[in-house]
């Protein structure tokens, strides 16, 4: 049986079946979920083997909301024996196929993050023996920048067991198991700061940066206070003006980049339209910071926006889906063209982040 692994956040699992599964539906695939809980993997088991290679060709990962990374099974659950684990799973693998990253994957819990170091041992060995055989190439490819090429994932669920699959370079997560290592900066603020240092990373091409995430540039953050977002802004050499009636950290007044205005978020108005970046993370009611976003977006007070929306106790795939439809709702009623992702990243918690910006005018009205 052919099945696509999917990686997220461990409590999530249900949200990303859910995902996984209808949008599969809208592709006529269909299969049965077997989430392991608290685990962050979802297993979604198709009735049609053919189809885990298609949907990965067809469907691309940035469009799923709570899914980190994915893979397609290539082998079910092999158990591995004590001794020559390499063999058995050079054995279980075949050589009809050629992969050029081999990535080991544990599940996102403390029973995973102890396994790791198991796999990290034996990852020098399997590559060894893949390459061997001539089924790793251990060469990535590019054509136009983008990656190319097949990724060979090998989720170890024990020291004994392990699943194999492949995902394409060009859609899937360049980090292993989706997830970003990132400093946390000894001058920020707040602990918030990786979440929007994750999200441009994430959402803004690195060959883009230099016109998109640029010095010089006006910014508004709000709910700004202590810093932590206002921090990756300024450090970008941006000029801020921070919303939030808490007070933000001294270290940022002093860089002179920052204006801080003590009010409320949804009362602000920029007076110039010289904003490019509106970033917010204010603990509110999504619906309301969801609408509060489209009119930034369509009455032209900023370029690009980058905002969380916090996530409810119960029905938060449906709730979370009828928030970003309405902003899409919004531009369509406008008759603009858009850019619009949004991703439960590493660094979210109980809220996802979602990027917009409009790619055309808002015709006169
Ligand atoms: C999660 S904290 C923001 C943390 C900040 N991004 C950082 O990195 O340090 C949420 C902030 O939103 C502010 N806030 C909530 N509602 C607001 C509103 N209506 N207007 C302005 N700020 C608001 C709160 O005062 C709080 O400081």
């Amino acid at each position: 049986m052919t099945s696509i692994v999917l990686y997220c956040r461990p409590g999530f699992e249900k949200e990303c079946g859910a995902e996984i599964q209808e949008k599969a539906a809208w592709n006529e695939m269909y299969g049965y979920l077997e989430l392991k809980k608290n685990q962050g993997l979802v297993f979604f088991h198709l009735h049609d083997d053919s189809h885990g290679e298609i949907l990965m060709g067809k469907l691309p990962l940035k469009r799923l909301i709570f899914a980190r990374q994915w893979f397609v099974t290539l082998t079910d659950k092999i158990d591995l024996p004590d001794y020559n684990r390499v063999e058995a799973i050079v054995d279980a693998l075949g050589n009809d196929w050629q992969y050029d990253e081999l990535r080991m994957e544990t599940a996102d819990t403390n029973d995973g993050k102890a396994l790791s170091k198991f796999c990290r041992k034996l990852a020098v060995p399997l590559r060894q023996g893949l390459r061997k055989v001539n089924v790793l190439t251990d060469k990535q490819k590019a054509v136009n920048n983008q990656p190319e090429g097949s990724i060979l994932h090998a989720l170890f669920l024990s020291g004994q067991e392990v699943i194999l699959g492949f995902s394409l370079a060009r859609n899937s997560s360049k980090h292993v198991m989706g997830i970003p290592r990132l400093k946390f900066p000894s001058q920020a603020p707040s602990r918030s700061t990786l979440k929007l240092d994750e999200a441009f990373l994430h959402f803004i091409p690195k060959d883009e940066w230099e016109t998109r995430l640029t010095s010089g540039m006006n910014a508004v953050d709000l709910g700004s206070a202590p810093g932590g977002w206002t921090y990756q802004l300024v450090r970008r050499g941006m000029m801020v003006t921070a919303i939030d009636n808490g007070p933000m950290a001294e270290s940022l007044m002093e860089t002179g980049q920052v204006k801080h205005k003590m009010m409320d978020g949804f009362k602000y108005v920029p007076m110039k339209q010289n904003v490019h970046w509106l970033v917010c993370d204010m603990i509110e009611k999504p619906q309301r910071v969801a609408k509060l976003m489209a009119e930034w977006l369509l009455n032209g007070y900023c370029k690009e926006a980058m905002f969380n929306l916090k996530l409810p106790m119960k029905g938060r795939y449906q709730q979370v889906t009828e928030d970003i439809q309405r902003i899409k709702d919004a531009f369509s009623e406008n008759n603009v063209k858009y850019e619009l992702y949004a991703k439960h990243l590493y660094y979210d918690r109980e809220e996802i982040t979602v990027h917009a910006r409009l790619l055309s005018p808002v015709p006169q009205r």
